[in-house]
C-alpha cells in the first residue's frame, strides 16, 4: 500500500487529518508543509473560471492545473478530482483515471456518487488506481446544495453507499455538508477515515476550499471560516504599487539594468 495512504489511515481514532485544497505549485507548496492530503478539487470551476456548475470543468483542465500542484507537493497525499462526464462506465472511467495517475504523478483519484458508481470503483481499485469517496451533497450532478441527512430515506441511503464503498476498497470518503449525528454514526460505522465539509468535528479530518479559507474568494457558505484576509493584503499591496510607480518611485537604479 503507499506509504502516504498508510499515513492516512493510521490517523483514524488518533489524530485529525488535515486536508485542503490546491490548483497551483506556490500555494500547494505552503499547504505541502502542514496538510495530510492536498485536493486538486475541481471546485476550481466555480473558484477560478467562474463556471455555473462544475460540470463544465474538462479532464485537460484538471490534469493541468494537477500538473502545476504536483510541483509544490512532496509530502501530502495529493488527490485529484475525477470532472463530471469522465467515468460514465468501467471502460470509460479506467482509461481517464489512468491518464489522470500518469499525467499527473497524483496518489489518488476522487469520485462523486455511492452505489451508482461501486463498479466503477472497483473496476479503478482492481486496476491498482486508489480511490477517495465522496458522499453528501455531489455537486457534480447536484443543483440543489440543501444538506443531506433530514430525511429518513437521505439517512438510510448515506450509511448504505459509504458501507458499500469502503467494502468496494476505497481509501477515505468527503462528506459534504451531511448532518451532524449522521456524520458521526458513518464516521462510526466505517473503518477508512471520513473527510468532512460542513459536517461537523465528528468526521476524523477536515476539508476546505482554500481560496474560501484566505478570504481570496468571495464564498458565503456556512461552513467556510475565514482565518486570513488575503485580497485586503493583495489590495494594498497593489495600491503601493500603483502610487510609487505614478510617482516615479519605482522602479529605482536597483531595478534597472545600465551599461557603462
Ligand atoms: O472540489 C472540491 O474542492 C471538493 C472539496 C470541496 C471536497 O470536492
Amino acid at each position: 500500500m503507499n506509504k502516504k495512504i498508510k499515513r492516512i489511515l493510521d490517523k483514524k481514532n488518533k489524530s485529525k487529518i488535515i486536508c485542503l485544497t490546491a490548483y497551483s505549485k506556490n500555494i500547494a507548496a505552503i499547504l505541502d508543509k502542514h496538510c495530510d492530503l492536498i485536493l486538486v478539487g475541481d471546485s476550481l470551476g466555480s473558484v477560478l473560471y467562474d463556471f455555473k456548475s462544475t460540470k463544465e470543468v474538462s479532464l485537460d483542465t484538471m490534469i493541468n492545473h494537477s500538473k502545476s500542484v504536483r510541483f509544490g507537493v512532496k509530502r501530502s497525499l495529493m488527490v485529484v478530482d475525477m470532472p463530471y462526464n469522465t467515468y460514465r462506465n468501467n471502460k470509460e472511467a479506467l482509461r481517464n483515471a489512468k491518464l489522470v495517475m500518469k499525467k499527473t504523478k497524483c496518489d489518488a483519484v476522487k469520485l462523486e456518487g455511492g452505489k451508482k458508481i461501486i463498479s466503477i470503483v472497483r473496476t479503478l481499485i482492481k486496476n491498482k488506481i486508489p480511490v477517495m469517496g465522496h458522499l453528501g451533497i455531489l455537486p457534480q450532478t447536484e443543483k440543489k446544495f440543501f444538506f443531506k441527512g433530514k430525511k429518513i430515506f437521505e439517512i438510510n441511503k448515506l450509511l448504505k453507499d459509504s458501507k458499500l464503498l469502503e467494502k468496494a476498497g476505497i481509501f477515505s470518503i468527503v462528506l459534504e455538508c451531511v448532518e451532524t449525528k449522521l456524520a458521526k454514526k458513518i464516521t462510526e460505522q466505517l473503518k477508512i477515515p471520513t473527510i468532512g465539509i460542513g459536517s461537523s468535528a465528528y468526521c476524523d479530518g477536515q476539508v476546505l476550499v482554500t481560496d474560501d479559507l484566505i478570504g481570496l474568494g468571495k464564498s458565503k457558505f456556512r461552513f467556510v471560516k475565514k482565518y486570513a484576509n488575503i485580497n485586503q493584503i493583495i489590495n494594498s499591496a497593489v495600491k503601493k504599487y500603483k502610487v510609487e510607480v505614478l510617482k516615479k518611485k519605482f522602479p529605482k537604479s536597483k531595478h534597472s539594468f545600465v551599461t557603462r
